[in-house]
């Protein structure tokens, strides 16, 4: 099928390059010029794992990508919106959204054969419906389920893991406003076998990511404040608490073997200094605004987010253990991405760990594996030294500090072994083994 998709970051490129893959004519679409540059020139503008090798198998095969989306749209029978939807402080910002269905609804006006408009940015509930849908009438002068489709398919991918997610999916949510719509949205999935299928209307469909979101975002914080409670109490570690947890039959299944099963949502059940990216703080966070405006207190949500916000404080109190004040106390920072196999750093618990540390004038110098460019381009010209290694990152530091769960971080015990004197160890994310190293601290310890 002929398809365009509407923003290419990180969810519109992997869409475009997966969909591509497996058969499809795609046009990628963004208005950021440099960024189509890159991709015609198979160079990605992130860095995701396997979507290089994708991106040079299909582009100018079944890929191509261009600024022209009046052009994209009419050459094609499908379009995907996956431009940005931030959280402005206040609400959802949907002024990126509202443009994209304009010059779609515009391109529209003159198409005479069916077409669908499928939205897959994430979006509060009632937005496809009662924003995107009007915008199209609006501006192409045609009616919604008549001479075109709208629909609503959430995406379920995760950084670092995105190309696998999206090629084997989960779940596929078919929303939208008729039968039409779902089925040729559905048409296009035939190619991903084996996911489950869900078909509704489009305000569902925009209930399920959010669900989805906000319960993985109340693990974490659920983990962190009781992770909190046990560095409180003292005599008590979250590792081991929660290895109790984790041991639960409804946690680990226990097959008749013996053997058993760790399903994926028990990794977000661990204390660490908490969770960032371009998904759960924002999705919560409209979430939670969205039930305001209808009259229903997110309180559970609130919570959350507040405890995420404070999480930055425990790497603080840890570190404050040894140092009284942090001037002029040289730290090294391990990981600033806001997870591993990726260099987002958007809402990265990075950011308020090295500002807070800078605001207490200590000296920081960082370190992560892919992250480089995109922490020079978010610190700008504040004082920090971004480091090409671990061993570079460490030396002739006072203090370490752990921020994200890169693997290349388990050597840091055998680093450490040539060090002298040793510094103290913050793990932001209890993945190190607290006898291996010296001068160990950890969240919830
Ligand atoms: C975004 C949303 O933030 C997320 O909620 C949603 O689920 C999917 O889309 P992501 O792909 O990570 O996620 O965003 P980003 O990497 O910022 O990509 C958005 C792209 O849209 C950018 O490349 C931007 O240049 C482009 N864009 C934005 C347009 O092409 N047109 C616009 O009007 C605005």
């Amino acid at each position: 099928m002929k398809v365009s998709i509407i923003g290419t970051g990180y969810v519109g490129l992997v869409t475009g390059a997966c969909l591509a893959d497996k058969g499809h004519q795609i046009i990628c679409v963004d208005v950021d010029e440099e960024k189509i540059n890159k991709i015609n020139h198979t160079a990605l503008p992130f860095y995701e794992p396997g979507l290089g090798e994708l991106l040079n198998k299909n582009i100018g095969v079944r890929l191509t990508a261009t600024t022209d989306l009046h052009q994209s749209v009419v050459e094609t029978d499908i379009t995907f919106i996956t431009v940005g939807t931030p959280f402005n402080g206040k609400e959802i910002d949907l002024t990126y959204l509202k443009d994209a269905a304009t010059q779609i609804g515009q391109a529209l006006k003159g198409k005479n054969t069916y077409h669908l408009v499928v939205l897959k940015s994430t979006v509060v509930p009632g937005t496809t419906d009662e924003v995107v849908r009007p915008i199209l009438e609006t501006a192409s002068g045609r009616k919604a389920g008549v001479d075109f489709g709208v629909g609503m398919n959430p995406e379920f991918l995760t950084e670092g893991e995105a190309v696998q997610d999206f090629m084997f999916p989960d779940r596929i949510i078919f929303g939208g406003i008729d039968d039409q719509s779902r089925h040729v949205l559905e048409e296009l999935y035939i190619p991903f076998a084996g996911a489950e299928r869900i078909r509704t209307n489009n305000k569902t469909a925009e209930m399920i990511k959010y669900t989805s979101n906000a319960l993985l975002a109340t693990m974490i914080s659920f983990s962190n404040e009781l992770g909190n409670l046990c560095a409180a109490l003292r005599g008590v570690d979250v590792v081991d608490v929660m290895r109790g947890l984790h041991s639960s039959k409804y946690l680990s299944p226990v097959l008749t073997n013996g053997d058993r099963i760790t399903p994926p949502i028990a990794a977000f059940l661990w204390a660490g200094c908490g969770f960032g990216g371009s998904c759960l703080p924002k999705d919560v966070k409209a979430l939670i605004a969205h039930g305001e405006k209808a009259r229903m207190p997110m309180r559970l949500l609130d919570a959350v987010i507040r405890v995420n916000e404070d999480q930055p404080q425990q790497v603080f109190s840890l570190l404050k253990r040894h140092f009284p004040s942090f001037k002029g106390i040289r730290i090294a920072v391990l990981g600033l991405a806001f997870r591993p196999d990726t260099d987002d750093m958007r809402e990265s618990p990075a950011i308020p760990i090295i500002t807070g540390l800078l605001a207490h004038e200590a000296e920081i110098q960082a370190y992560d594996p892919v992250a480089k460019q995109e922490a020079a381009k978010v610190f700008g010209d504040s004082k920090i030294t971004l480091c090409d290694s671990m061993a570079e990152v460490i030396r002739d530091v006072q203090a370490i500090v752990l921020v994200t769960r890169w693997e290349e971080f388990r050597s840091l015990p055998k680093l450490l072994e040539d060090l002298d004197p040793q510094p103290v160890v913050i793990d932001g994310r209890r993945m190190l083994d607290k006898s291996s190293i010296a001068k160990y601290e950890g969240i919830g310890l």
